[in-house]
């Protein structure tokens, strides 16, 4: 078989496997990898930013990073901080760590969010399902005082948000910010 059939025959044996893959992890129950759009985290980020001082050491932790975007976002504006991520899916995980290959204050982790120790992180953010908030909430409450989480999309519920935004981005994605 000459060579470029063969790169094009790998190509779309990758392509397949990758989206088994997502399909996989979505019926196991966990959130389908759907990235959240730049203009929506943007505006997490500015509603973060109202909260918190840039130049600070902060250790921020994102649940279920997707492909990386939020997470790069982040590192942009928190120039001092520590960034962790936790993707349980493989392929977005695998393209998050290309993504962040040489963002040395990046890190991404495969691995499954529920069971991590949350107490040492500052800020947290996350798009989740209200079903995973709830069972993060005990979590959430290991953080130091004055820690924050953001979510996206869906609240904590029964928690009292410090300041929440609207995004406007075809459908309303409402975000929530929380302090501990
Ligand atoms: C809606 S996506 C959000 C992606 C990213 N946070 C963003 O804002 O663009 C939710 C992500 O959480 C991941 N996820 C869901 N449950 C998880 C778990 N228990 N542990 C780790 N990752 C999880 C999914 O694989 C998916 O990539």
């Amino acid at each position: 078989m000459p060579l470029a059939d063969l790169l094009i025959v790998l190509f779309y044996l990758a392509l397949f496997a990758g989206i088994i893959s997502i399909l996989y992890f979505e019926r196991k129950g966990f959130v389908i990898s759907m990235p959240v759009m730049p203009w929506v985290y943007g505006r997490v980020k500015k509603l973060l930013l109202a909260h918190t001082d840039t130049t600070k050491p902060y250790r921020i932790a994102e649940l279920g990073s997707g492909w990386g975007g939020p997470l790069l976002s982040l590192a942009r504006s928190y120039k001092q901080a520590e960034l962790t991520g936790y993707e349980i899916s493989p392929v977005p995980y695998f393209i998050s760590k290309l993504r962040t290959f040489f963002h040395r204050r990046i890190k991404i982790f495969n691995a499954n969010f529920f069971g991590v120790d949350l107490s040492g992180f500052d800020i947290i953010y996350c798009y989740l399902l209200p079903r995973d908030l709830e069972a993060l909430k005990p979590a959430f409450l290991t953080m130091k005082k004055g820690s924050l989480v953001v979510s996206c999309s869906f609240p904590v519920e029964g928690w009292q948000t410090i300041e929440a935004d609207n995004v406007k981005a075809g459908v309303n994605v409402p975000v929530f910010l929380y302090r501990i």
